[in-house]
């Protein structure tokens, strides 16, 4: 499965509260933390771990993606995350997710071919929307749709049979921007655009999302790149909010456009891909930067839920290597649409530098993320707020199919199925209602 597979490197000796010793293998991967290997724990022991929010914990071994959160590190399957913004595309980045190595001409002109020749939806799906207010979430839409896509594509549902794998990922790759743009249409009450196979990814998603067939219209080149490039910096995650949704879906043998669905719920939460969108909400609550320190007190007030939305990071203790790139692209898309004053770009670059220059962040080692410049961009390509997230997920779903992908194919795959420290009341018998 991955180039290099885990290898014993020594052993760990725990000594139990009864005086009982126990051996944890200690196994070494590529790079990164060494891992203690409790797979026996429990089996051998009687106790448990206990790891709620998985701050420490390797759910699982994966090739995809490597982050070092104290350096600002991300790379997949070896390159950085810098360099593929610089010198790749969405769509290699796909191929690169799901196959380990960066495409030939000839394999990615292939790869290219099936993404585009299923990037239509069945007509069917149409009548989905219909059942939505035209204001509903375009997040509420996704997770409906996509999992609705499970009803339509019985010929790819298979987990088995990896022509069937790999049929569900291209489907899925190719109509999330179908199914994206089509969401921000029905929320206008417009048409829907259909895909145009001339058109590369990025474009193809401009063009259904902003086109109408009233009047022709051009994509500016430098926007779909912009755009590709956005798309390129969510491709994937490591192990994730989302993704480990996904994983723990399809552990059950879920199908995958059943686990893209979880998926995108999860995303959904402004803890997560969410962020992007609150982050716009939150620059506008703020308004003018003479009420920037009013915010920051807030984030700091544990007695305030208030939190720099944006900002901080599980992984990252360092800068977010995408919030840099996606900075530099912000202002390559304002300067292209001559866009010279951005109240918010300049709120939300006063905002990072006080925040920077605050103790509270600095020993917490919060810095920007993915999400903190997003929006601004987004928003200035003309997408509402409630698209940012929409457009996250777009993107990541390569990801999840790539790592669900990957959780298949592993011959040990089992379902997921954690424990729990038990704080709840101990036996007792029923006492009859008249008797209470
Ligand atoms: C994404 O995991 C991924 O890889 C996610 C992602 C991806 O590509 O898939 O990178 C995408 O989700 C990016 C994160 C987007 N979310 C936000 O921007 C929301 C704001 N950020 C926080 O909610 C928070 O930073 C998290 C959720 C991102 C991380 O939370 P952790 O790791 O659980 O950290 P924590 O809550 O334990 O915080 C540690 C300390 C706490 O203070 P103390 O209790 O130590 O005094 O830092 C504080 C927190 O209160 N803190 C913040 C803060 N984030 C953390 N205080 C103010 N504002 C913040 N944003």
């Amino acid at each position: 499965m991955n180039n290099v597979s885990k290898i014993e490197a020594q052993k760990a000796v725990l000594t139990l509260p009864n005086g009982q010793t126990h051996e944890l293998p200690v196994l070494q991967g590529s790079t990164g933390p060494d891992v203690l290997d409790i797979r026996k724990l429990y089996a051998e022991t009687g106790y448990f771990t206990y790891d709620p929010g998985y701050t420490s914990t390797a759910s699982c071994e994966s090739g995809l993606t490597f982050i070092d959160g104290e350096q600002g590190v991300l790379s997949h399957r070896g390159y950085a995350i810098e360099e593929l913004a610089e010198k790749s595309t969405y769509l290699e980045v796909c191929y690169l997710l799901l196959y380990g190595e960066l495409p030939t001409q000839a394999q990615f002109d292939e790869f290219d071919g099936h993404i585009t020749n299923h990037s239509l939806v069945h007509e069917q799906l149409l009548y989905f929307y219909r059942g939505f207010r035209r204001d509903a979430h375009p997040m509420s839409i996704m997770v409906g749709v996509v999992g609705a896509l499970s009803a339509f594509y019985h010929d790819s549902l298979d987990i088995d049979d990896p022509v069937q794998r790999r049929l569900a990922a291209y489907r899925l790759i190719a109509k999330l921007p179908t199914l994206a743009a089509m969401a921000y249409k029905y929320s206008l009450g417009h048409p829907f655009v259909y895909p145009k196979n001339e058109m590369s990814y990025a474009e193809n998603f401009l063009n259904m999302t902003f086109s109408l067939p009233t009047e022709p219209y051009e994509v500016n080149p430098v926007l779909a790149r912009a755009m590709d490039r956005i798309l390129i910096l969510h491709a994937d995650h490591e192990q994730n909010a989302s993704t480990s949704t996904v994983r723990l879906a399809g552990s059950s043998r879920a199908n995958p456009f059943a686990c893209v669905a979880s998926g995108i719920a999860s995303l959904w939460g402004p803890a997560h891909g969410g962020a992007n969108e609150a982050v716009l909400t939150m620059l506008n609550q703020i308004g003018t930067a003479d009420r920037i320190p009013e915010f920051i007190a807030r984030a700091k007030d544990k007695d305030d839920p208030f939190r720099l939305m944006g900002f901080g990071h599980r992984v990252y203790k360092n800068y977010d290597p995408r919030a840099q790139v996606m900075r530099e692209t912000c202002h390559e898309v304002l300067e292209e649409l001559g866009i010279t004053q951005e109240p918010l770009l300049d709120l939300a670059m006063q905002l990072e530098r006080i925040a920077l220059e605050d103790p509270y962040f600095v020993d917490r080692k919060l810095f920007p993320n993915v999400d903190f410049y997003s929006g601004i961009i987004l928003k200035a390509m003309g997408f509402p707020t409630s698209m940012f997230t929409v457009l996250f997920a777009m993107s990541r779903t390569a990801g999840w199919i790539a790592q669900w992908k990957e959780m298949i194919q592993e011959p040990t795959q089992k379902i997921g199925r954690p424990r729990q420290l038990y704080i709840g009341p101990t036996e007792r018998s029923y006492v009859p209602m008249d008797k209470r």
